[in-house]
């Protein structure tokens, strides 16, 4: 393997070999915690402005995707009114491809999206037992704005941290 990493937008044709990738993700570290019927459904969210892969030598080893942000969404709550907010989520890297600064280029680029639309602010929500998720964030300056309880279905209310993007995240390399 040399280990060529490349982020492209994602494809329809993708997304079968990235349902195999969270597959391997749930079965390592439980996420998503709820294991949807239907993984490539779970994977076209509904206000999805862009969705990209991160391909290690050729293979889908990573996803990031960016929406707009719902009205169930406590993320875009907590952010400073001054800047409108794209929602980051479907995060994930293959555990044999971690460590490769995979995830923080997908986060990179999903912050530079959504600062290219309209100078949109890029903000998402983690559970805190997703340790390497806080360690990622925090590690890419992204800015706490506060702890807060997300809707994940019908009267199920989970604890979260959110956070927003860091300037430098949101730098045209
Ligand atoms: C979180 C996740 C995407 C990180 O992917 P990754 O490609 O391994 O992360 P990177 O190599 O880009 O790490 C960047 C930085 O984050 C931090 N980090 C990442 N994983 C870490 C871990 N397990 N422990 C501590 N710090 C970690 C490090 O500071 C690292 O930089 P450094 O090694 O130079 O210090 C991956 O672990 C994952 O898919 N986890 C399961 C799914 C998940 O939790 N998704 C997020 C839901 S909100």
């Amino acid at each position: 393997m040399s280990g060529h990493v490349v982020v492209d937008a994602r494809d329809d044709s993708d997304l079968a070999e990235c349902a195999e990738v969270l597959g391997a993700v749930h079965r390592a570290d439980g996420y998503p915690v709820n294991w949807p019927a239907d993984p490539e459904g779970w994977l076209r969210v509904d206000g999805a402005v862009g969705a990209w892969v991160a391909r290690l030598d050729g293979r889908v080893a990573g996803h990031v995707l960016l929406a707009r942000p719902r009205p169930v969404d406590v993320a875009p709550r907590l952010a400073p009114p001054e800047r409108p907010t794209c929602v980051v989520g479907r995060l994930f890297v293959a555990p044999a491809a971690r460590g490769r600064r995979i995830g923080a280029r997908l986060l990179e680029r999903a912050a530079r999206e959504a600062a290219r639309r309209g100078g949109a602010r890029a903000v998402l929500d983690v559970v805190p037992r997703d340790v390497a998720a806080v360690a990622l964030y925090e590690r890419a300056g992204w800015t706490f704005l506060g702890a807060g309880q997300q809707e994940w279905g019908p009267g199920e209310l989970v604890d979260v941290r959110c956070y927003a993007a860091s300037p430098k995240s949101e730098e045209t390399p």
